[in-house]
Order: structure tokens, then sequence, then C-alpha cells
């Protein structure tokens, strides 16, 4: 596996297996890489990339002032092996003076509709730094697929809208969630949980599941599931959001049926972390 920091090494990489006629896929992370991570590269390959560049780089963009920036997890040396394991072709791992050269961005992708919902309620500009890493990710390594986790599925959404609005000739795929076999969604950030704080957490899945049985049972109340992923919160656990959306728009739904998207937030402790399902899918755990 290769391992390059450069913009420019990249960009000689991906023109080399272009030329080759090679299809190339990216797959975007901050790093601190589990299975949810590594389970986006077949995704790739599956769509019919022969090459897979992997990209760490945790994004100071996407961060508030309050947030975790300086304390998030960064080990690029056992990345590396995890990336080499999931067969990775190329890791581009850059400094933040490489990806931002000329200091922040005067230049962004600023999403006008459905970041001011769900996640983006709370981390103001948010999905306006990760857009704008996404497009320079994809204009330095120059993917012909690109691959994002179902796991944060406002940020798929909000991605899959730029391709489309923005005319960038990727083609985005959605991986879904990887979770730990009790259920939780497997996240950088629960390695911020303490054991109690852990099983807290599996309030987010559980609800999640009872939302799947609800939807089964034939219940269509879109309250009822609201208020269902709202009782996620109790010791430990404040919920910060539990909405059911439509899968495009991410407004609330006004009725469920399959593919309707039940979301949630909520602080553990200090970590906040997010869960959401589709409804009529399979919740295997
Ligand atoms: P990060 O949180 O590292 O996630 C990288 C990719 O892995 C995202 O597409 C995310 O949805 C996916 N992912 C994370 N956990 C997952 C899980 N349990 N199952 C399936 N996929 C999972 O998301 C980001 O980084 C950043 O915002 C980024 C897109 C890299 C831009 O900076």
């Amino acid at each position: 596996m290769l391992v390059v920091h450069r913009r420019s090494e990249i960009r000689d990489w991906s023109g080399r297996a272009r030329r080759a006629g090679e299809r190339i896929g990216l797959v975007p992370t901050m790093g601190a890489l589990h299975a949810g991570h590594t389970s986006l590269v077949p995704v790739a390959r599956e769509g019919g990339a022969e090459r897979v560049v992997m990209s760490i780089f945790v994004n100071p963009l996407q961060f508030g002032p309050r947030e975790d920036f300086d304390r998030y997890p960064r080990d690029l040396d056992r990345d590396l092996e995890v990336a080499s394991a999931a067969e990775v072709d190329v890791v581009f791992a850059p400094t933040r003076e490489e990806m931002y050269p000329s200091g922040e961005p005067i230049v962004r992708v600023v999403p006008t509709a459905g970041a001011d919902r769900l996640c983006g309620r709370s981390r103001p500009g948010h999905f306006e730094g990760v857009l704008t890493v996404v497009a320079k990710l994809f204009g330095i390594t120059l993917p012909d697929v690109a691959v994002f986790g179902q796991k944060d599925y406002q940020q798929l959404v909000l991605i899959r809208r730029m391709v489309t609005d923005l005319d960038f000739p990727v083609d985005v795929l959605a991986g879904p969630i990887v979770r730990e076999a009790d259920g939780l969604a497997m996240s950088s950030r629960n390695r911020y949980l303490s054991p109690s704080e852990r099983s807290h957490a599996l309030a987010l899945s559980a609800a999640l599941r009872e939302c799947q049985e609800m939807f089964e049972r034939g219940e269509r109340d879109v309250a009822a599931y609201v208020r269902r992923l709202h009782e996620a919160g109790g010791p430990g656990v404040s919920v910060e959001y539990g909405e059911v959306v439509d899968p495009q728009t991410l407004q609330p739904a006004l009725q469920v049926e399959a593919g309707t998207v039940c979301a949630i937030a909520a602080h553990v402790g200090a970590t906040r972390l997010i869960d959401n399902h589709i409804l009529g899918t399979p919740l295997a755990f």
C-alpha cells in the first residue's frame, strides 16, 4: 500500500491509474479507522473501482469552536495497518497546511437547504466544512466513485446533492451502517465512552430497532415513532433530536412508509452520538 501526504503525489498517482484505464474509488475518512470505515472499500470495488484511495484527514473546517477537533483520535500508524488489511491501494494523509495552504478557504461549498436541521441545528457550519473538504478531495483525487456511510445520513444526502447541483462527475455510493454485535453503531467517538456510558449508548440503537419493529407491526403514526426515539433519553442519555424524516429532503415525514428515515442524536456523558435507520430495511443485531 502506498502512503502519500502531498496533493501533487496523489494527483500523479491518480493520473497514472487513469491512463492505465483504471477506475478510481475514493473513501474519505478522518481516521481512527474501524470496521465501518473499512466496509466502504468493497463497496467502492463493487461500484467498479479498480483502485481505491482512502483519505485520512481530520478536517478543522467541519468542527465548531467547542467541539472535539483537538482531542479527536489520531493514530496514523495504526490506521495504515487497518487500511492495508482492508486492501486499500493508496492512503492520502495530508497535513492541515497541505490541505489549506492559504489558511481557511474563502470560497466554500455552502448548502442552502437541508443543513440547518438535524445535526446542522447544533453544529452550524459543519456541513459547509464537510462539503468544502469533500469537494477538495474530489478535485485532488479525481475519483470515478466515492463512498460514504449511511451512518452519517444527513452528510450522505448533502454530498449527493452537491454532486448533482454542481455536476461533479462522480458516482456517490453508500455503505450500510456497521454495528457492534450489541447494536451500537461503530464510530471513532465510541472510544470516548466509559464502560457505563458504553452501555447507556445502547439506548440509541435499541430505539431504532423498536422503530423497525413498530413498522413491521403496521404502525404508521409519525408521532408514535418520534415519541419512541425520545424515550431513548434517560439516565446518562440526553436526546438532542429524534426525528422521522423524508429520505431525500430530510424534512419531517408527513407519513411513515418504507424508506422513511428515523434519526437520533444524543449526548452520552460528554460524547455526542448519532444513529439512524431506514424503515423497512434489515437491522442486523
Ligand atoms: P468519518 O467520521 O471518519 O467517517 C468516514 C466515512 O465512514 C463516512 O462516510 C461515514 O459515514 C463512514 N462511517 C463511519 N462510521 C460508519 C459505520 N458505523 N458504518 C458505516 N459507515 C460508517 O464522515 C467523515 O469522517 C467526514 O465528515 C468526511 C466525509 C471524511 C469529511 O471530512
